[in-house]
């Protein structure tokens, strides 16, 4: 393709480290669909003529089905799916062929199809995650007023609803719903026209063809157009994050199955046995969510060490910036549509999450905050009478709730037993009312909002 000035071919070892088709044949579908925008643009401005075009139009269609009936011979003599599919079409139409590259470099053709493969991947990323939500919302309706435990450095802190805890995740995941958008908003312009890195003495017609490719403009500059993967970065940026956050989720999903917390069950569809302990029942997916974590953030920082220090324009370490994508877009959709086949699955064990709730006298709080509302005192004050009937009741052995009013007296004279009510989990909870709370009345508002932003 490049051989004009060439004597002999390259050495094997040359070869091989140029050739970058076992990874870029992934963009057989975006080279075919930017070459049909480039050859209907040339021959709407003349460069080409209407016959040769229509013969290379054809020739992409017979290439397409070739590819999708597995019959396109991928060869690595050729490089990469820009030479490969050009190489092919010379065998199928004849010179006609050659007349494809006008106007045109691998250098915005590898731009331009990356980012058409990138926006489709942010657009499936997007789904994932909005599946994901979903069946996060179903297990917040079902345990809208469902006890658990709410912790802080893993120590019993407050209780919570399981409804309250999915709906965090609903908004997390939300959040990364608007990186992956917002990334695809800014990488919606065409590089394709940029040519090397110049521009073209031909007259070629940019807007078409970024019309014809969907996106919103060409990009102004050709250096820019040829050298920048800031777009793959930014995805790669949005899918660390949501990896991050699933993986704080599959944590907790590895804790909570655990007998030692018993929160939730799975299925035998989610479960796997251990090869030596018949008793086990293993969260294997989850643990497998948690581990991608370091792939995806991995080839972010693959990327970005890339991209560090590359003078403009288009240089073939560029040609590192796919298999960190690849890479991380496989594992991320793996890791979306497990964690919500997971989220479906779970069983929650109400019974054990509500006793665990109880545990660890999680209502002090309330009765910090019941001394500062009924009897006048200030919190730090009230903290601190609180904390010795905390003392108290671990010497007696009892929950707060059932420490005898003497008792409590004995601490702080003015109390009366209108301080037992605030003390169960059940009250605690339900008092939780502020906007954003954990009050199963709350938690039905921030409901009733994510159904409507999620159907
Ligand atoms: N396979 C190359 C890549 O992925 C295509 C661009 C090659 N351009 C060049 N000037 N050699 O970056």
């Amino acid at each position: 393709m490049w051989g004009g000035r060439f004597g002999e071919g390259p050495a094997k070892i040359m070869e091989e480290i140029n050739a970058s088709i076992e990874i870029d044949k992934r963009l057989a579908a975006q080279d075919l669909r930017a070459s049909r925008a480039h050859v209907e643009m040339l021959a709407a401005q003349k460069i080409v003529s209407q016959a040769d075009a229509e013969a290379i139009l054809r020739g992409l269609d017979d290439i397409e089905t070739e590819i999708a009936d597995g019959r396109f011979e991928f060869r690595r003599e050729l490089e990469d799916i820009h030479l490969n599919i050009e190489s092919r079409l010379a065998e199928l139409i004849g010179p006609a062929a050659g007349r494809l590259h006008t106007a045109r470099s691998r250098n915005d053709q590898v731009a331009t199809d990356f980012r058409l493969w990138v926006r489709e991947a942010c657009a499936r990323a997007d789904a994932l995650l909005l599946e994901l939500q979903r069946a996060l919302l179903a297990q917040a309706e079902t345990h809208a007023d469902t006890i658990m435990p709410g912790f802080t450095h893993l120590q019993p802190a407050q209780p919570v609803t399981f409804g309250h805890h999915c709906l965090a995740y609903v908004e997390m995941f939300a959040r990364d719903r608007g990186r992956f958008a917002d990334a695809a908003t800014r990488m919606d312009e065409s590089p394709l026209g940029a040519a090397a890195l110049a521009g073209t003495p031909f007259p070629i017609d940019r807007e078409r063809m970024a019309k014809a490719l969907g996106f919103a403009r060409p990009m102004r500059n050709s250096l820019d157009a040829v050298a920048s993967r800031d777009f793959a970065l930014e995805y790669l940026a949005a899918a660390a994050i949501c990896s991050i956050n699933l993986s704080r989720l599959a944590e907790e999903i590895v804790l909570w199955c655990s007998p030692a917390f018993g929160f939730v069950k799975f299925s035998d569809a989610f479960t796997t046995g251990s090869s030596i302990m018949p008793q086990k029942r293993n969260p294997d997916a989850a643990e497998l969510v948690r581990g991608k974590t370091g792939r995806i953030l991995g080839s972010f920082v693959m990327l970005a060490s890339v991209l560090k220090g590359l003078a403009l324009a288009y240089a073939k370490d560029l040609q590192e910036d796919k298999p960190a994508v690849f890479e991380a877009a496989d594992a991320l959709e793996l890791s979306l549509a497990a964690m919500a086949g997971m989220m479906t699955d779970l069983q929650p064990q109400a019974e054990a999450m509500r006793k665990a709730a109880a545990a660890g006298h999680p209502t002090a709080t309330d009765l910090a905050d019941w001394l500062v509302a009924k009897l006048g005192k200030p919190f730090r004050e009230a903290h601190h009478i609180a904390g010795a009937v905390v003392k108290r009741a671990d010497e007696l052995n009892l929950p707060l709730d059932k420490v005898p009013l003497q008792e409590m007296q004995t601490i702080e004279p003015k109390m009366t037993a209108d301080v037992f009510p605030v003390l169960s989990v059940e009250a605690s909870v339900n008092s939780r009312a502020s906007y954003g709370g954990t009050a199963p009345a709350q938690v039905r508002r921030q409901i009733a909002f994510w159904r409507e932003q999620l159907t």
